[in-house]
Order: structure tokens, then sequence, then C-alpha cells
């Protein structure tokens, strides 16, 4: 069974309505992590946000975990389903054990077991619980927000993970700390994660699939070496080779 799946489903949104998304279809497996890329604009966003009813579909269906998403309750559905906002967007006069709590306060868990969670997920994303549970967001740098961010869509062990360009706006290095952090963690607890970004590279890195979007549309999905192998169209192929330039840059700067 698929973990998520998309059936024609189209988006309009605005007054008047404009289509933003124009019947996808789509379906993640178990386990996998799939990458939505597209260039700004292109319904990445959207797109989440119509997996878990934060806007409504004009027409087709989503399942989530084989269920029709129109008839789960739309709190319900959203608890149920980790979501790592763009730009991490913690809520700054909360603490980052209040900020990582927010579920768990929706859901009704009692006090310690929410706690004793909030430990539990600070140490998956590396972040000490003594040092950082009660500090504020503004204190903590871009790195370590968008780690509390992932830490707060964990909390309730979902096994369907949806993340807005986690790692966007990040150093390189900070980055690529946090891709190899995340797909160790995906390994070790095995949700299925759609994860956007603008970023080819990231994309090849971290996905077993990836879905290309284009002014609302799918264009192609397949593993990464279908997409290098046989990119749909030329926007595709143009897209390609901005880590092969960097490779080469690389190999000549190095001398090997
Ligand atoms: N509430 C809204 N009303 C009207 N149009 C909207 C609304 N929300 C988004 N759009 C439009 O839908 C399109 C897709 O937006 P979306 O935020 O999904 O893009 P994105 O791929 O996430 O872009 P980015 O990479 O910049 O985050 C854009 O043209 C945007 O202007
Ligand atoms: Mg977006």
């Amino acid at each position: 069974m698929s973990s998520l799946r998309l059936d024609r489903a189209s988006v309009s949104l605005g007054d008047p309505p404009v289509a933003v998304l124009h019947d996808i279809d789509l379906a993640a497996e178990s386990g996998e992590i799939l990458a939505l890329l597209g260039a700004s604009g292109s319904g990445k966003t959207t797109l989440l946000r119509s997996i878990n009813r934060l806007v409504p579909l004009t027409t087709g269906r989503i399942e989530v975990a084989g269920r029709n998403t129109a008839e789960i309750e739309p709190v319900a559905l959203r608890l149920s389903i980790g979501y790592v906002l763009q730009g991490a967007a913690l809520f700054p006069h909360w603490t980052v054990a209040e900020n990582i709590g927010t579920v768990p306060r929706l859901l009704g868990w009692a006090e310690e077991r929410t706690s004793g969670r909030i430990d539990e997920v600070l140490d998956l994303v590396r972040l000490d619980p003594a040092e950082f549970r009660d500090r504020f967001p503004g204190s903590l740098s871009g790195g370590q927000q968008q780690r509390v961010g992932v830490a707060r869509a964990l909390i309730a062990k979902p096994s369907l993970v949806l993340m807005d360009e986690p790692f966007g706006a990040l150093d390189p290095l900070t980055r690529e700390g946090l891709q190899a952090d995340f797909l160790a963690l995906q390994q070790e607890l095995g949700f299925t994660a759609v994860v956007v970004t603008h970023d080819i590279s990231e994309a090849l890195l971290l996905a077993d699939r990836i879905a290309i979007l284009s002014h609302g549309r799918l264009v192609q999905i397949g593993t990464p070496a279908e997409i290098s192998k046989t990119p749909a169209n030329a926007e595709i192929e143009e897209l390609l080779t901005t880590p092969r330039r960097q490779a080469e840059t690389w190999r000549e700067l190095l001398g090997s």
C-alpha cells in the first residue's frame, strides 16, 4: 500500500480562482524519500498544503495510508502527519520545548509523556536537551532552528512527514550536516518523507525518487539515475547541468 497517493489532484486558489495545481498523479511508497523539485511558484508548498487539507482540492483525491483524506477530520489528519514548515517558522515567544510540544498539547498528552518525548526528539536532531529546551528561537542559529522544526514534526512518530525546504537558506556546511543527519534519522525511523526543494543537487542526494513540478504540473517522476539519464524536457536537462558543472569545477580546482 502506498503511504501517499494523489489521484488527478487539482487546486485553484485566490479570488477569482486561479489554477495552481493541475491533475497531479503521484504516489510515495512506505519508507520512501520523495523529493518535490520545482522553481519558485511552481506549486510545491501548495501541494504539501493540499495533502493535509490546508487547501481544498478542486478535483481529484488524495489518500494517506490508504484512506481518502476528504473523509478524515482535517485537524486529526494534520496531527497525524509531520510537517516541517518553510523557513522553520517557530513561534518566537515560545521556548524550544514549547514549540516542539505543540502537537502533543493538541493531542492531550500528559505533561510527563510530552516532556520525556521532547528530550528524545531533541536527541534525535542532535540538540542537547539540557542546553536547548528553554531557549527561545531568536537565540538559535538558522541550522539549530531547522533542527527544532524537524524535531517538532517528528514528536508524535508520524509515518508520513512533509518537509518544505527544510535545509533552505543555510550555509553549505550546515546544510550538508543537516542533510546527512536527516538521512540517518529517516533510515532509523523509517517514515515516508516528501521533501520540497528547489535545489536539484539536494534532490539527487537525498531522494529515492524525484518528482518535478513546473507551473503546477508534474513533468517527470523517477529515480535520480532515471532523471539524470533521460530528462523529460530541455528545462530539466538544463537543471541537471548545474550539479555537473559544479562537479567539473571541483575536479579542475582539485586537479584530479
Ligand atoms: N492563497 C493564494 N491565492 C492565490 N494564489 C496563490 C495562493 N497561494 C499560492 N498562490 C499561487 O500559487 C502558485 C504556487 O505557489 P506555491 O507557494 O505553492 O509555490 P512554491 O513552489 O512553494 O514556491 P517557493 O519555492 O517560492 O516557495 C504561485 O503562483 C502563488 O502565487
Ligand atoms: Mg514554497
